[in-house]
């Protein structure tokens, strides 16, 4: 059989997307099955000849296109969070001294931690009831999942029926769904890996295909659950193995940062023997009442961080320095590279993160590198090796504009008092046309309108053909142009109709979330959604009379600082920011904060709180205090309902104020009775 060229292989890749498309989008196929695999054949035989031009887009590579509208979303009973990364032993210190300051434990308190693998596969929510399965759901955006139920039912692994205890209430277990090294071998002409595998296989349409790929699932997270039955995380790994479910046999226990070192490396020597791939080594609190103090932050928990092994190294050469912009303008330089192969995956970029680091390694064109690669972190230089550079090499001058034309500037960081590293262009908003793609990408985004099926592929094509400018563009797209398009039809067209319009109802917080202010976070753009309540209201920022006005109030916001402040002031400065904001309030339907109704002493009361506390940090009085209904001020004004102080150095500018307005001083001890009795009322 003839092999086929460079050009020929790309081709065939476009093409089998084209197919893909049609098929799990359109369920429309073009071409027969046999037609079909003997494509993906000749790229298979292309890729086994050239295993160093693999190209990202293969199909080897991918799941297939995801058919994702097929399974209908269901709302998590609590949010699948992510896990934070720990690269280092530093880093690792660093998580248990957050614990312990959260916790307000001292320096060396001994906090036991559970060492588990991080399996690299599919997470996945299982539903009981009566002891029966009644659900099973994929992690989705994390808040909302798709129900796969049909296609977990058919993992031996998952028990169907509860075994010994009989539990009639609906809880909810979590765990990892990995296919084995070996059973991967059968089928590893079809994917790029095994979680991959995992992956398509979980989320075919017709289960029986699933059942074909021979699927596995260990539990390893309460989901919703009634945390009391248990009193650690050890406890509920072994009811979970009571009940049926497999659990990981390498689970251990330890209370030093030494011994969670030490079994680090020995399960990284051993790694290569398991059956699974696993990426590191997840440490969770093992109690469970310190893990519901910490709490989680809006993606990941407080409580459990995931060690990753250490990351793939290669060498290869930069050919091109590109500069990209972010969504806040930030010019971040990317380094082109010659495709290399980093620990099975194709690495072509690299990120060199900004102006100082160019600077510090010396990074030049042409250069040849080190490159490494973590798990899903973006590849990075790690040095230059000088030895190979050629003599005429000059360095790399760092562009005074950003690619709009505008100039870039280093902010001056007040906390740091220094220069900020990384350069930005000086537009405020969508004036700025690559700030403005970036911005919109943001808006289609999972977190902010969530538009199915809107990725920034999308973003870039109908940028490219003029069809958006600015996000309200999305909302009277020309449907008949696009379906005109290559690789569109009528049924997607539909789809994508289908999900813009959904995407119109929007919760406050994700849209002022949605509009990617610089340092406005998810967390913030609930503190402001707290502050705001409706639209109405936050669109007085947009009244050029009334927004400085505005703006000092926001001062008394816990969570907005001097730093957000003059963010949100650039941004509601500029002209074509307020249309943005203003033509999207007319055209969504973006529904009010609503405060979860808490029966509880302190609901809806003001608090603030001054001095240090000695049975918890002022952190972790703060979250108390949001779960409790409460809502935190961060100045003293005739609104605070409490003022409370901890025995270490309340200020005393605080307690004056407070005394002067009638505002009612609590002290800590009084603080902790109240809190105490007030969750009890609700838990
Ligand atoms: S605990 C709040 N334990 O890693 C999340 N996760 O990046 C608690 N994962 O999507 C998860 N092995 O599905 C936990 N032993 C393990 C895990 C594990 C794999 C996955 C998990 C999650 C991802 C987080």
């Amino acid at each position: 059989m003839k092999s086929l060229s460079l050009k020929e292989y790309k081709e065939k890749i476009a093409l089998i997307e084209k197919l893909n498309k049609a098929y799990y989008h359109n369920d429309k196929p073009l071409v027969s099955d046999a037609e079909y695999d003997r494509i993906k054949n000749d790229i298979l035989n292309f890729e086994k000849k050239n295993p160093k031009i693999i190209d990202k887009n293969s199909p080897t590579k991918k799941v297939g296109f995801t058919p994702s509208e097929k399974f209908s979303k269901v709302k998590h009973l609590v949010p699948m969070l992510s896990l934070d990364n720990a690269f280092t032993k530093d880093d690792v210190e660093d998580f248990l001294k957050k614990i312990r300051n959260y916790l307000n434990f001292e320096k060396d308190y001994p906090i036991e931690l559970t060492a588990e693998p991080k399996i690299d596969g599919i997470s996945a929510s299982l539903i009981y009831k009566n002891n029966k399965i009644i659900r099973g759901l994929s992690r989705g955006d994390g808040e909302y999942g798709e129900d796969i139920t049909e296609n977990l039912l058919t993992i031996k692994d998952i028990p169907q029926i509860l075994q010994g205890e009989s539990i009639d209430k609906e809880f909810e277990i979590r765990g990892e769904v990995y296919i084995g090294k070996k059973d991967f071998e059968k089928i590893k002409n079809d994917f790029a890996n095994p979680r991959n595998a995992a992956g398509g296989s979980l989320r075919q349409k017709d289960s029986k295909k699933t059942a074909s790929i021979p699927l596995k699932f260990f539990a390893h997270s309460v989901g919703d659950i009634d945390e009391k039955k248990f009193k650690t995380h050890v406890n509920f790994l072994n009811f979970c193995k009571k009940i049926g479910f497999k659990i990981n046999p390498l689970t251990q226990t330890f209370s030093s940062i030494d011994e969670l070192i030490k079994g680090y490396h020995h399960i990284e020597e051993i790694r290569s023997s398991l059956d699974y791939d696993i990426d590191g080594i997840v440490y969770k609190v093992n109690d469970l009442a310190l893990q519901k103090r910490l709490g989680s932050l809006s993606s990941s928990p407080r409580w459990a961080i995931a060690h990753k092994f250490s990351s793939e190294k290669a060498i290869t050469v930069v050919r091109k320095i590109e500069i990209q912009v972010g969504r806040t303008g930030a010019l971040t330089p990317v380094a082109k590279l010659d495709p290399v192969n980093v620990g099975g995956v194709l690495v072509s970029n690299a990120t060199l993160h900004n102006q100082d680091e160019i600077i510090r390694k010396d990074i030049r064109l042409n250069d040849t590198v080190i490159i490494q690669r973590a798990g899903d972190v973006i590849p990075q230089v790690v040095e230059v090796i000088k030895s190979k550079r050629d003599k005429n090499s000059k360095k790399f001058i760092f562009p005074e504009k950003c690619l709009c034309g505008r100039p870039a500037v280093n902010d001056f960081n007040e906390t740091s008092k220094k220069l900020d590293a990384v350069k930005r262009c000086t537009d405020t908003g969508f004036n700025c046309e690559f700030m403005a793609r970036e911005k919109i990408k943001h808006f289609v985004s999972k977190e902010a309108l969530d538009i199915e099926g809107f990725g920034k592929k999308i973003v870039e094509d109908f940028w490219l053909l003029n069809f958006i400018r600015l996000p309200q563009d999305i909302f009277t797209l020309d449907y008949k142009k696009i379906e005109k398009l290559e690789g569109w039809g009528e049924l997607s067209v539909n789809n994508l109709k289908t999900a813009i319009d959904k995407s119109k109802d929007i919760s406050l917080i994700k849209f002022i979330y949605s509009l990617g202010i610089r340092h406005i976070g998810l967390e913030n753009a609930k503190n402001l959604s707290r502050y705001f309540i409706s639209i109405k209201n936050f669109l007085k920022l947009c009244n050029s009379d009334l927004l400085m006005n505005e703006i000092n109030n926001l001062n008394e916001i816990d969570g907005i600082g001097e730093t957000q402040i003059e963010s949100l002031v650039n941004f509601f400065k500029d002209k074509k920011n307020n249309k943005v904001v203003y033509e999207l309030s007319k055209i969504l339907n973006i529904q009010d904060f609503v405060e979860k109704k808490i029966d509880s002493f302190f609901s809806g009361k003001n608090i603030m709180f001054t001095g240090g506390f000695s049975t918890m940090s002022r952190s972790e009085a703060k979250s108390l205090a949001e779960t409790l209904g409460a809502k935190i001020l961060s100045s003293v004004n005739k609104k605070l309902d409490y003022l409370v102080i901890g025995l270490t150095k309340p200020t005393k500018n605080k307690v004056d104020k407070a005394k002067e307005l009638g505002v009612k001083i609590i002290e800590e001890k009084e603080w902790l009775k109240l809190s105490r009795n007030s969750r009890t009322s609700f838990s």
